[in-house]
């Protein structure tokens, strides 16, 4: 055994090391997770969308009918609030003034003193038994309508040129939700980015007029990575934004129910391209389609791997199904509790995959609000039986003992060390709640603003906040970032890492006056580097009072 030789070093350059050690320590500590308050985000949002079970036959008494159902099953009292109309509402006409005309037929007058023709009497149905409404269109000029699924081609039933009018009528209609499709937009060879940022504004000038934002679903299917670009276009960003293709194959011909399938492979594959873990934060969604839960082509086990899936990646849980057939065994994988506290989890992180083991055996963790907790999928995708490991380290938790429960069943499963195991059927997965202690992390204050931040955090003005030094144990890292913002309503910063492109992130009022919050987000890092510059630039002033980060 050879022992390495150590140096001696004289009293004075111990001296000058410690300085210098303490100098790098200056804006970087050890810090436990539980000491700052942390803030919710706004959870994804769930409902249902006439899509996948109506295509573009859907009118009033559809949508009536489905609100009922929402009711009436216990949906909404699980969560469930938008009942949302999709393609096929608009025949693409409008008026001399350039007003969207329906046809009075399909939405007729629903109560005494209404206006057939008007889409505020299925809004007022809507909003009546206590749910939101959502409503459709296409950001060019014709919509999906000219590709139809049934019956004949509707041509120039999308908003463009129309773009101001058309989120002001929706704004005044009511609706509290719009999608915005991209059939006309990729036709046209549009720039999404620009046509999208521009529909933004109208949606931001329409609830300037009305006081009703409209909730902004961005459908562009991923083709040109909205979520590089998503939750920074215009003043008022998109909500959520599609990943991926329709998981639903497009009907042929005949009976739409017996006829529209799902797909448990293009499930799973809108789940893998719906993972981008460093966009969804602070109230922002990737959205890799409405669910295909409770349609023909899923046996129930497939729909509660769907459901899990969805709930692990914080998607938006927006059911496709005819909400009137829903099964029992559909109805309970659609309202488990454990499951949709996951997805709708206040921390508003997506799942991670965090280990494969062997080619098909993967282990997923979203890490939630609560400090030590982890919602975690063993997802066995290959074709036999599997045992698959999750061990604590892979969760950024400690050593220290957790407990593990089922996430479906609520039961308590047996644990001790530091992983759990456990057999998972051919093409299935296991959903667990893991309680334990979060690994320690390393915190930062801002690089060079000591003159003007002190110990109370840097103002995010027109000078940006920087973070340097910053080292990380994995590529993707956990983030918390402490700040303050003492106003009402969110203020919004840009965060550049290492010079690559900003994500925009929101930071909710902290109340308090100028007390601490904190939120989470998940970044890319360089774990090979000791020196990751993180940036914050103000969207807009005033910014928030960054005052911290921490590194898990
Ligand atoms: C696109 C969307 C679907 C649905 C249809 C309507 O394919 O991705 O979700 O809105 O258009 O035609």
């Amino acid at each position: 055994m050879t022992t390495a030789r150590v140096p001696r070093m004289g009293s004075r350059a111990v001296l000058i090391s410690i300085v210098v050690f303490t100098a790098m320590l200056s804006h970087q500590a050890a810090v436990a997770q539980s000491a700052v308050r942390l803030i919710p985000v706004p959870p994804p949002p769930m409902g249902w969308s006439s899509w996948n079970s109506f295509s573009n036959t859907v009118d009033s008494r559809i949508v009536m009918d489905q609100a009922r159902a929402m009711i009436s099953s216990g949906l909404h009292k699980a969560g469930y609030e938008y009942v949302n109309i999709d393609e096929g509402w608009w025949l693409g006409k409008r008026d001399a003034q350039g007003n969207i005309e329906v046809d009075p037929k399909a939405w007729p007058a629903l109560a005494p003193g209404e206006r057939a023709g008007d889409m505020a009497n299925i809004v007022r149905f809507i909003h009546g038994l206590g749910l939101k409404a959502g409503i459709y269109t296409d950001a060019g000029e014709s919509g999906c309508s000219m590709y139809p699924d049934l019956g004949p081609k509707y041509f120039h039933a999308g908003s463009e040129g129309h773009y101001e009018q058309d989120f002001l009528q929706f704004a005044k209609w009511g609706f509290d939700y719009v999608k915005v499709d991209w059939c006309g937009g990729d036709k046209e060879n549009l720039d999404p980015a620009v046509q999208y940022a521009e529909i933004a504004r109208a949606i931001a000038r329409a609830a300037a007029i009305t006081g009703h934002r409209l909730y902004f679903s961005l459908c562009e299917w991923g083709k040109q990575s909205p979520w590089t670009w998503a939750p920074n276009v215009g003043g008022s960003p998109a909500d959520i934004w599609r990943t991926s293709g329709d998981i639903v194959a497009p009907i042929v011909a005949g009976n739409i129910h017996a006829n529209r399938k799902a797909s448990f492979a293009k499930m799973l594959s809108n789940f893998d391209q719906g993972i981008h873990p460093e966009a969804e934060h602070t109230g922002y969604y990737n959205d890799p389609d409405m669910m295909v839960v409770g349609m023909p082509g899923l046996e129930d086990e497939q729909n509660r791997v769907h459901m899990a899936l969805w709930a692990m990646s914080g998607a938006p849980l927006i059911v496709g199904a005819d909400l009137t057939k829903l099964t029992p065994a559909t109805l309970a994988t659609l309202t488990n509790p454990a499951v949709l506290a996951a997805d709708q989890d206040s921390a508003g992180l997506q799942s991670v995959k965090v280990a494969e083991p062997a080619e098909g055996l993967q282990v997923w963790s979203k890490a939630l609000a609560e400090p030590g907790r982890r919602a975690v999928l063993l997802l066995n995708r290959t074709a036999s039986p599997q045992q698959i490991s999750v061990r604590w380290s892979d969760l950024g938790l400690s050593e220290a003992s957790a407990t593990v429960t089922d996430a479906w069943t609520g039961k308590q499963l047996h644990t001790s060390g530091t992983s759990y195991s456990a057999g998972v059927p051919a093409g299935d997965a296991v959903m667990l709640l893991v309680a334990g202690t979060d690994a320690p992390m390393t915190a930062y204050t801002p690089s060079g603003t000591e003159e003007t931040s002190g110990n109370n955090g840097a103002v995010l003005d027109h000078h940006p906040v920087r973070f340097t030094g910053v080292r990380s144990h994995s590529h993707m890292a956990r983030v918390r970032i402490t700040y303050s913002n003492p106003g009402l309503a969110p203020r919004y910063a840009e965060l550049r890492i290492n010079g690559q492109a900003a994500t925009r992130i929101a930071f909710p009022p902290t109340g308090n006056g100028n007390g601490a919050g904190a939120i989470w987000i998940q970044a890319t890092l360089d774990e090979t580097s000791a020196n990751n510059v993180l940036t914050f630039s103000a969207v807009c002033e005033p910014g928030p009072v960054i005052q911290s980060i921490s590194i898990q």
